[in-house]
């Protein structure tokens, strides 16, 4: 009887559990929203959501990056879905590998965080085209993002596309899965205003045709102050704490907190202050707001040619809290996560009420959001750009860093300030592997030898194939190669007599090519002649360049290129690019010779494509010279090497100083485009941008008068530990012997904590013992390996006193104690991460009566 018993128990409750996780997985979770914030399962959420767009990284990175933004506090990932990636080809779709969009947010959910998926199918994102197909712009009667009926069929139906793959896969929360919010179109409201009524029409349109979609979730739609209800219209911006909905229902959302700026080539390389970010952060939730996106995340490598344009560069960094190679950005990410914690013990006070507002100076003032029952959670700003104020709220006098916000969880304890940052700085290092210099030993017929790695093919100048045309006059280029290539070429003849004056005087006929862009070679028979590269203007730019004649014909190969195809403003899809003329040589006996609408000749692409040259194989057809006479700084050259990874797991970058421009192959993947020739202008950066006041897109700029990118990320799973294969093409010139291999890592972990710092968030336990008359927690000094595999191995430096300098460089102050280096290697070495208190009770007191502090550098091993 015994065990019957045991077993119908075991069985009743095998079918509650299984009827409950049936329950779970066939309803899923509700969301929906009202005027104070998103609500799942009848609960509103203060969510913190961060960027990360899968194509740009590997799928082996995403559970890694993912699971650093939930280590940093981030509640949700959001992503754009990039159609042109997906329907490269009408109708033929990939989502394969990098552009596996279900895996990614299965990975979102295997880490238990929700998604947002902004579907667009717009995306903007500095993505080629942003994100539109080429092909769409090639139907006919097209208009895009306008009432128009074949681009409304399109974007329907590749809208519904992802919707229903979505679906299929339960990846909705209202099927269980983790799909929280979806977007539909992106700032569209920044440039309708073109459009007209037209474009009026259009959001009302593309809003009734997503919720038509049933998702069981809500729509946004981002910088779109007439999002039609449901849909909730949210902010971007590099500040968003004076936005309020268009919908007194509607929560305030932040869209985009843009953490950092992109790279374009030719540009300096943007920063954002941690304080500054960490500021816009919490001014938004002081202000109403309760969802916070940051963009980027993790920006990670435009890779192939996904980048938009023109002219965004290879990395999409983008100074966010994780870097382009997975790595924390610290003291972002770090301090980041400790103002997460401080925004989420004000959780309960944020989601019962609105903000009280009190004035409590010129530039300075509180917030409190009070919700009965002793839940209180306030907010003090100072928004003066220069000046730090002490203010007085509720009795107690606070001070306030200028431009900085103090959240006080309990509306009394301060436990973080924006502008006082306490969390580890690391100091990161390119540590170089190998260099690509040239030579190896090889037996060749038993006889020692010593062999050039690279091998080597020349690219043909001008039409090189049958697929070659002729034409009278100058095609649009765009339209012409449908974007099959970045490469053009617009090829013709002129004929020179022998009693043109230029022949005897020592002049030369000038060339001027009217291009739309974005970048030109030109060769005069067969001979590199020069370039001109263009900027992100939509008139393009007039190539004037004096070239070498001879009597006779002369061929002229006019190489055009684009580089990421425009991705933002009103009809930027109708912008073109190429050479549209007119094409004139000056300086002829005759005069102007306008040569805009003779015969010319094109040819789509290069050889070296068609015959995929960038797998490295050796075929028939593509044979690779070897020898000691490398071809170097000469135009329009594919090289080929082998080379052995770098041992171990840290991220690896290729340093292709020493190239022009072109793209790089590893293993036949496209790395993206390279361009270390460009050169960022010589001044207007700053190493230590004051982080008070606006911040804008300029302000903080570092790199100036060195190449806008000279490293380049090369995935780990892309390589074998040896014989891999690196292919390039360099259009300009190049030195392929200077290129190097560099692994990415940790140098130094650092911080420096005064005794009056606030202490870590967590440390705080407000109600149960401040509130009761607790002790009030001490400031730590934290110290943590970034990789788990790593333990702290030495303490370089440690001083308790009045240490000063920075990460790397500190120095002891006038005041020290001798105990501070055996009491930080006691508590540190051999852990990942360690903890020490930073008083006087821990280290003795060297200087009474002034403010001490603990600066530590370690590394880690
Ligand atoms: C926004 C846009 C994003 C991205 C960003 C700049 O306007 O919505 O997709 O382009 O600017 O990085």
């Amino acid at each position: 009887m015994e065990l019957p018993r045991k077993l119908m128990l075991a069985l009743f409750w095998a079918f509650v559990l299984n009827e409950f996780f049936q329950i779970q997985h066939v309803y899923g979770a509700t969301v929906s929203y009202d005027s104070r914030a998103i609500v799942i399962d009848g609960k509103r959420r203060v969510l913190v959501s961060g960027s990360i767009h899968y194509p740009r990284s590997t799928p082996e990175m995403w559970p890694d990056i993912i699971q650093k933004s939930k280590d940093g506090g981030l509640d949700v990932i959001e992503t754009y879905v990039f159609w042109n990636i997906h329907e490269p080809v009408q109708n033929q779709y990939n989502f394969e590998g990098r552009f596996d969009l279900v895996k990614f947010i299965k990975t979102v959910q295997q880490a238990g965080l929700y998604a947002h998926l902004r579907i667009g199918p717009y995306a903007c994102a500095e993505w080629n085209y942003g994100g539109f197909p080429v092909w769409l712009h090639l139907i006919p009667g097209i208009q895009f993002r306008t009432d128009n009926g074949p681009f409304k069929t399109e974007m329907e139906r590749f809208t519904r596309k992802i919707v229903d793959m979505m679906k299929d896969e339960k990846l909705f929360a209202s099927q269980g899965g983790p799909i929280i919010l979806s977007q539909i179109e992106n700032e569209y409201g920044n440039v309708a205003g073109p459009y007209g009524e037209a474009g009026k029409q259009y959001v009302k349109w593309a809003a009734s045709m997503a919720v038509g979609l049933d998702t069981g979730v809500p729509w946004v739609m981002c910088q779109q102050a007439d999002a039609p209800d449901p849909v909730i219209n949210t902010c971007n911006g590099f500040y968003c704490d004076g936005f309020k909905a268009n919908s007194p229902s509607k929560p305030t959302m932040w869209t985009e907190n843009w953490s950092g700026w992109f790279l374009s080539f030719g540009g300096r390389v943007p920063y954002r202050p941690t304080e500054d970010l960490a500021f816009s952060v919490a001014r938004f939730y002081q202000r109403g707001g309760t969802f916070q996106n940051y963009y980027m995340y993790h920006g990670g490598t435009n890779f192939g040619r996904t980048t938009g344009g023109p002219f965004i560069a290879t990395s999409y960094d983008y100074d966010a809290p994780i870097d382009e190679y997975g790595l924390l950005r610290e003291p972002k990410w770090g301090f980041l996560k400790e103002v997460h914690k401080a925004i989420k013990l004000c959780e309960a006070a944020l989601i019962n009420a609105e903000p009280a507002y009190t004035k409590l100076g010129s530039a300075q003032e509180a917030h409190v959001y009070s919700a009965g029952s002793g839940t209180c959670a306030a907010f003090l700003a100072n928004i003066d750009t220069h000046s730090d104020a002490t203010v007085t709220f509720r009795g107690t006098s606070y001070h306030l860093p200028a431009w900085s916000v103090s959240i006080l969880p309990d509306c009394t304890n301060v436990v973080l300030n924006t502008a006082k940052i306490s969390s580890q700085t690391t100091s990161m290092q390119m540590k170089l592997h190998s260099t690509l210099a040239g030579s190896r030993s090889m037996k060749i017929a038993g006889i020692e030898m010593v062999s050039p790695n690279w091998t080597w093919q020349q690219e043909p100048i001008g039409v090189w194939g049958s697929k070659g045309f002729s034409k009278s006059g100058l095609l649009e280029q765009i339209t012409t190669t449908a974007d099959s290539s970045d490469y053009l070429w617009y090829t013709t003849s002129v004929q020179v007599d022998d009693n043109e004056v230029f022949l005897k005087d020592g002049t030369q006929p000038i060339l001027n090519v009217k291009t739309l862009g974005h970048d030109l070679h030109v060769f005069i028979n067969e001979q590199y002649a020069g370039s001109q590269t263009g900027s992100s203007s939509q008139s393009g730019f007039t190539l004037k360049m004096p070239i070498a004649l001879k009597s006779g014909m002369n061929d002229i190969a006019l190489l055009s290129m684009t580089v990421g195809l425009q991705n933002y403003g009103s009809f930027f899809d109708t912008w073109g690019a190429g050479i549209t003329g007119p094409v004139i040589l000056k300086g002829l006996n005759g005069g102007d010779k306008n040569l805009s609408s003779q015969q010319w000749t094109y040819q789509i692409g290069l050889k070296g494509e068609q015959l995929k040259y960038y797998t490295g194989e050796s075929t028939a057809t593509a044979t690779w010279t070897s020898g000691a006479d490398l071809p170097k700084k000469q135009p329009m050259i594919w090289y080929k090497t082998a080379f052995d990874a770098p041992d171990g797991n840290d991220p690896i970058a290729l340093n292709l100083l020493g190239m022009g421009k072109g793209v790089a192959w590893v293993n036949g993947q496209s790395i993206g485009r390279y361009w270390p020739a460009y050169i960022a202008p010589a001044s207007g950066c700053t190493d230590s941008c004051d982080y008070r006041g606006a911040y804008s897109s300029g302000k903080c700029q570092t790199n100036c008068g060195q190449p806008s990118q000279k490293l380049y990320h090369v995935p780990r799973s892309w390589v074998q530990p040896t014989g891999n294969v690196l292919v390039l093409f360099e259009e300009m010139g190049g030195d392929p012997t200077q290129i190097s291999f560099m692994t990415r890592s940790v140098k130094s972990l650092c911080a420096h904590v005064s005794e009056t710092h606030l202490p870590p968030v967590d440390l705080w336990q407000l109600n149960a013992e401040i509130g009761s008359g607790g002790t009030k927690p001490k400031p730590e000094l934290r110290l943590h390996c970034p990789s788990s595999d790593q333990l702290i191995s030495s303490i370089k430096f440690a001083s308790f006193g009045s240490p000063k300098g920075k990460c790397g460089s500190f120095i002891h102050g006038h005041c020290k104690t001798d105990t501070a280096m055996s009491v930080v290697e006691q508590a540190c070495i051999g852990r990942q991460s360690c903890s020490v208190e930073v008083s006087i009770d821990k280290f003795g007191d060297p200087c009474t009566g002034t403010t001490k502090s603990l600066a530590v550098e370690a590394s880690c091993s």
